[in-house]
């Protein structure tokens, strides 16, 4: 009887993707790629929510009850429920935690097989919901300290992340993760409900002609940002640069991965200690950016670096390119500002 021929289908799906990677991780058998589904899951269940925002609305208008008969809920409630729940049942997810959630939340504290922390924001820019605009999912992945959990056990520096990434819910839907080899783009095709490998081995352009800032918080920034900003946009550094903010940090950074330059949210008098948070949003970023050649500081030091004393703490971030990069870091050396200032040890 002849075999039946094998035919080359032409395509990587994101599940065969991450089987492959995981053939780097002695004895990870099957449970990161396990791991991982849960979060491709997650992001086709809360894709398929975003795309019927608008009509969410209206359904749900008589009572708040959908036309699934389930109670409407606000979509970063949904993200969060969806993400959780689908982590929740993967027998190597110890513990979760979330930007909705105060605590982390401990899944398995004994279980020897459960030996990753994933940190995430279900649902990121939600601001931009109600617009129709891009949003987005991130992700941190680090392993479990071993014996039993607690709280503290969380708060590693991102450059023990093993993994991380995001969904971006733009005109397309994308998936982009890192396992520490290289960073790749998958995008969903909704006809088959599949990640298939669009961007394989990204890398940041060294030189890009973006800028990416909220700049109506320009007087209220350091003077290095201040200067920053006026070199980027002046000419002085060889060509002037071009602003592009969405106000939802995955679309800005993703762009940012793809088209180079810089996106950052500094400090400002508000929130002087940044914007964003580390541990689910700067952290994933980064990791992603060195990976594909670029670089993210906090204005003092590398984000990686950077130790948290809280699941949630925020941080000010700077990630672009080489070039814009170098560029900021000569305007930190130069511009000072007394209030904010202090040692800059190690500025990258
Ligand atoms: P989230 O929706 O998860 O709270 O995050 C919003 C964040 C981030 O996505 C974006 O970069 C930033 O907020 C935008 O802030 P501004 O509106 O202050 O520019
Ligand atoms: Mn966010
Ligand atoms: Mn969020």
């Amino acid at each position: 009887m002849n075999a039946t021929p094998f035919h080359d289908p032409g395509f990587i799906t994101v599940q065969q993707h991450i089987l492959k990677e995981q053939s780097r991780f002695p004895g990870a058998s099957g449970e990161f790629s396990w791991l991982l589904s849960g979060i491709t899951l997650a992001a086709k269940m809360i894709e398929s929510q975003v795309r019927r925002a608008g009509l969410n609305d209206i359904l749900g208008a008589h009572g708040e009850i959908n036309v699934q008969g389930e109670v409407q809920q606000k979509l970063d409630v949904y993200a969060n429920h969806v993400m959780s729940a689908s982590l929740g049942v993967r027998d190597s997810v110890a513990v979760i935690a979330s930007e909705e959630n105060e605590h982390p939340t401990v899944l398995r504290n004994q279980s020897p097989n459960a030996r990753y922390i994933v940190i995430f924001d279900p649902l990121d820019g939600s601001s931009n919901i109600d617009v129709n605009v891009s949003t987005g999912t991130t992700f941190s992945i680090i392993k479990r300290p071993n014996g039993v959990f607690c709280d503290n056990d969380i708060l590693r520096p991102g450059y023990e992340q093993v993994a991380a990434g995001y969904v971006l819910y733009g005109s397309s839907t994308m998936l982009v993760y890192s396992a520490g080899n290289g960073v790749h783009g998958f995008t969903l095709d909704p006809a088959i409900g599949a990640f298939i490998l669009s961007h394989e081995n990204m890398k940041m352009p060294a030189q890009g002609s973006y800028y990416s800032v909220n700049e109506a918080h320009i007087d209220a920034m350091p003077a290095c940002f201040q200067s920053y900003i006026n070199r980027l946009r002046s000419g002085e550094l060889g060509q002037k640069y071009v602003s592009r903010y969405i106000g939802s940090m995955v679309a800005d950074f993703h762009r940012t991965l793809l088209k180079g330059g810089v996106f950052m949210y500094p400090p400002t008098k508000s929130h002087p200690a940044g914007k964003l948070r580390l541990m689910y949003e700067a952290n994933p970023v980064a990791f992603l950016a060195e990976q594909a050649g670029g670089r993210a500081t906090d204005g003092r030091e590398r984000i990686l670096n950077k130790m948290p004393e809280n699941v949630h703490d925020r941080t000010s971030l700077v990630v672009g390119g080489t070039f814009e990069m170098t560029q900021f870091e000569k305007c930190r050396r130069t511009e000072r500002t007394p209030a904010y200032d202090s040692p800059i040890t190690n500025p990258i």
